[in-house]
């Protein structure tokens, strides 16, 4: 692509008042639970509602991908029982709410390294991406047993066994030779970013694509999140001036012409 399309590309990125795509690390769940009594699950269990919640919004404000982050590749590491009910709260939630998103002409896609979740799980995700794949109010994206770094090295694998085989040559390898095998191959880069729970850092989440994305952070634990809170994270990124690297005043012109 050359410089004039780059750029062209940068100014109508940067002048798009609504986010394209919306990735959100959805945290805060335990302490909203514990601040109330109840069992870290109780928090799950309520973040599945604002799920529900944000879905709407974004068909309604013409957000056309939502990726959340529900699982990391980390969240192992919690403690077993807490990983057990999450994984029947994710099936429970397939079984719920993927005829909901079907009627409402929602695709269904989920990205990580989901053989680990065994055969009841990976297979009711395939049942469900095929339901919705032709679907087009827009695309969500559930990121489960997801890392950012899992993703690049899984591309980079790719990459080795096509130079491997003579398909590619190692040499004319470049930033754009990876995004085909990436878990996000073919969806526009995250316009904004919004981490709940008031941790500023992304805990391994879409760590390639999230190289341009307009970072949001709020104390609100997921729970919490609500409309208004999304609401709010749109206005924020509405003010906002996206460069791409360009100055202030190419962004301007190019506005104005
Ligand atoms: C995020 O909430 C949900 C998952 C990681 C599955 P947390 O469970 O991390 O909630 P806090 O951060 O402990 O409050
Ligand atoms: C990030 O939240 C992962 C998800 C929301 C699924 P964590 O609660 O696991 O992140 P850290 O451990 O605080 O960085
Ligand atoms: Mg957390």
């Amino acid at each position: 692509m050359d410089k004039t399309n780059i750029n062209e590309q940068a100014v109508l990125l940067a002048t798009q008042p609504v986010p394209q795509h919306v990735a959100v690390i959805m945290d805060g769940n335990g302490r909203w639970a514990k601040s109330r009594g109840l069992p870290r699950v109780a928090g799950h269990r309520k973040g599945v509602e604002r799920v529900r919640d944000m879905v709407t919004a974004c068909v309604e404000k013409g957000v056309q991908y939502l990726t959340l982050f529900a699982f990391s590749s980390e969240n192992w590491r919690r403690p077993m029982q807490e990983v057990q009910l999450l994984m029947e709260l994710f099936l429970t939630a397939l079984d719920n709410e993927v005829k909901k998103l079907h009627k409402n002409n929602v695709r269904f896609r989920v990205i990580g390294d989901t053989e680990r979740f065994g055969e009841k799980i990976t297979s009711r995700i395939l049942q469900a991406e095929t339901l919705t794949r032709d679907n087009t109010a827009m695309t969500l994206i559930i990121a489960a047993n997801y890392g950012g770094r899992w993703d690049i090295a899984q591309a980079c694998a790719e990459l080795a066994r096509r130079a491997m085989s003579g398909e590619i040559d190692p040499q004319s390898i470049t930033e754009e030779s990876l995004e085909p095998f990436l878990s996000l191959a073919g969806v526009p880069e995250p316009d904004l970013f919004i981490r709940s729970g008031g941790e500023q850092r992304v805990s391994n989440f879409l760590l390639w694509q999230l190289a341009y994305t307009e970072m949001y952070f709020t104390p609100v634990l997921w729970p919490e999140f609500d409309r208004t809170q999304f609401e709010q994270a749109l206005v924020s990124y509405a003010g906002r001036q996206r460069r791409f690297g360009l100055t202030g005043e190419q962004i301007e012109t190019a506005r104005h012409a």
